[in-house]
């Protein structure tokens, strides 16, 4: 499919894009919003519960005309379909990409290489649910006989942070008298932290790896055995405190763990696209099978969506679109996410993998190199913390930060006047950006000469705002599944492949060699530059 559009920069919305930021640099959106009136409520899109508001844009239509036909252009339409049928386009991995069947009902049929596999995708989640319910209900006894009391979630990258993430997202709908933890880094506190007030007896260990042979799972997994067996003393005991997820059955076994506690998945889900996959166990056990359910029909109305609506009304095209024009044509490094939802404060963590191990890519689909900037960086707080530490620059920095804030109507913990002083927060910021505050207005509070500048708000700094009614399962799924369809629609723009991450291979590969240098009782190879090399030696003596 690639073949047939033409390079990114040769694209004739492309060159016409070029041509036309130069005039919309110039504009403000002060004057913007003052030549129409209507345009606060023109420019928003409603789809599936989620509002958006893209109005505090440095857009006019003429950009959404030339970014929607250059959507056209890098065959974004084919692209989804290609997608969504099952065609390998993870390329470099020759591998479907079909995040979207972990949420198709039933009644779809979705086919890799002749083999319709949403039939599968349903027998893992009943499993899971089965498993789920056993847990929650205390029918599932440990090793001694007691009821598990601590789900603890080992692994790293999208076997972590979409677990950690929704776990937090989904608190207020999670069985309260289970305690979660989440443990991802190699460091031994991670470890050891996560299991000093706990009993083996009581714990559960879910070893979430997609490979089952990442060195930091693989790693945490056999001290969290060392662990249980110190106080379980019996090997027997593994089969009731450890289950595995994984597309690695043989690994599975070979860890020990009986691959009738293995819950699967495939190779078309990508590990940051996951976390609706079996990977998302801990969420289930925590939330429960139908409020998981619930998510994963959000997940799904936004992918109907995004397959079926034309570009100038899908929400993740529209996002995924402005993120392409600031990237490219502002020069914009990266993107804030600002959660006004204290349950989403993982939500930018998450969002980082999920776009950057995407779309950091340097190469295009054909192997050349990229002639534009690709994905932006993607960083974030939960509001309001966010006010009292960077917000200062947003507002009077020199760079251009796209910020996408998200509200809710309702909160699901009322508590006197928070929630509006929250939302008044969203509302205010977003305005303050866009509009900022002018010397002459600065003036008229009578501040003093000297100060005028420092008090300046120069504005027309660019937001979206996206709100829903309330934080639940289902709003959930549809606002991961924006994010992820933002991400599809940037990467096929740029013709980059945002489904492979051989960026982190490099430095895997060198730190297994170096571990081998830090445990030896001889010297460095010194086959490694002399900064390596030095690092190395005097860590050896130190430690
Ligand atoms: O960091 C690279 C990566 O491969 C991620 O893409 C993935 O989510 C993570 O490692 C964990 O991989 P696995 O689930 O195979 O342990």
């Amino acid at each position: 499919m690639s073949e047939k559009i033409a390079p990114l920069t040769q694209r004739p919305a492309w060159k016409a894009l070029t041509q036309h930021a130069e005039t919309v640099k110039t504009l403000q959106l002060r004057q913007l919003f003052k030549d129409d009136p209507a345009r606060g409520t023109r420019l928003t899109a409603e789809a599936e519960g989620l509002f958006l508001d893209y109005s505090k844009n440095r857009v006019t239509d003429e950009t959404l005309s030339l970014l929607t036909q250059l959507a056209e252009q890098s065959g974004l339409k084919q692209h989804i379909e290609a997608m969504f049928t099952g065609e390998k386009i993870n390329i470099t991995e020759n591998r479907a990409v079909l995040h979207v069947a972990l949420r198709a009902p039933k009644s779809e049929s979705i086919k890799v290489d002749g083999e319709d596999v949403v039939p599968e995708v349903h027998k893992v989640l009943d499993k899971m649910s089965g498993f789920a319910d056993r847990i929650r209900s205390g029918e599932w006894k440990g090793h001694t006989g007691k009821r598990i009391k601590n789900v603890i979630n080992i692994g790293i990258g999208g076997s972590d942070l979409g677990p950690v993430m929704a776990y937090e997202a989904l608190k207020h709908y999670s069985q309260r008298d289970l305690t979660f933890r989440f443990v991802s880094n190699v460091d031994g506190t991670d470890f050891a932290e996560a299991v000093q007030d706990l009993n083996a007896d009581e714990t559960l260990f879910l070893v979430a790896s997609k490979t089952f042979t990442t060195l930091e799972t693989m790693t945490n997994a056999h001290s969290a055995r060392d662990w249980a067996l110190a106080s379980l003393k019996d090997d027997s005991a593994i089969a009731k405190h450890f289950v595995a997820i994984s597309t690695n059955a043989k690994a599975v076994a070979a860890f020990g763990i009986d691959t009738e506690n293995m819950f699967g998945f495939w190779d078309w889900v990508g590990g940051r696209y996951s976390m609706d996959s079996a990977i998302g166990l801990s969420t289930m056990i925590a939330i429960g099978p139908d409020n998981f359910r619930a998510m994963l029909a959000g997940f799904h109305a936004m992918d109907v969506h995004f397959r079926t609506t034309p570009f100038e009304k899908n929400l993740p095209v529209l996002l995924g679109l402005l993120t392409v024009w600031y990237t490219d044509f502002f020069d914009a490094q990266t993107v804030a996410i600002l959660p006004y939802e204290q349950y989403l404060k993982r939500f930018p963590a998450y969002l980082q993998q999920l776009t950057m191990e995407s779309n950091g890519k340097h190469v295009t689909l054909s192997g050349e190199h990229v002639a534009t900037e690709t994905g932006p960086i993607y960083w974030g707080e939960p509001g309001t913390n966010g006010q009292h530490s960077f917000y200062q620059l947003i507002h009077q920095g020199t760079r251009l930060i796209p910020c996408d804030f998200i509200g809710f109507y309702k909160t699901l913990n009322p508590l006197g006047r928070h929630h509006d002083m929250l939302m008044a927060n969203v509302f205010a910021q977003a305005e303050a950006l866009a509009f900022g505050k002018t010397a002459e207005e600065v003036k008229a509070e009578g501040v003093a000469e000297a100060l005028v500048p420092h008090k300046v708000f120069e504005g027309n700094r660019p937001s979206n705002t996206i709100l829903a009614d309330v934080l639940t399962p289902e709003v959930l799924g549809k606002l991961i599944a924006l994010y992820e369809h933002s991400v599809f629609t940037q990467g096929t723009i740029w013709s980059i492949d945002s489904f492979d991450q051989w960026g982190v291979e490099l430095g895997k590969v060198l730190a297994q060699k170096i571990i081998g240098e830090l445990e030896s009782a001889t010297e460095p190879t010194l086959a490694h530059d002399t900064s390596t090399t030095n690092l190395i030696r005097r860590y050896r003596s130190k430690k």
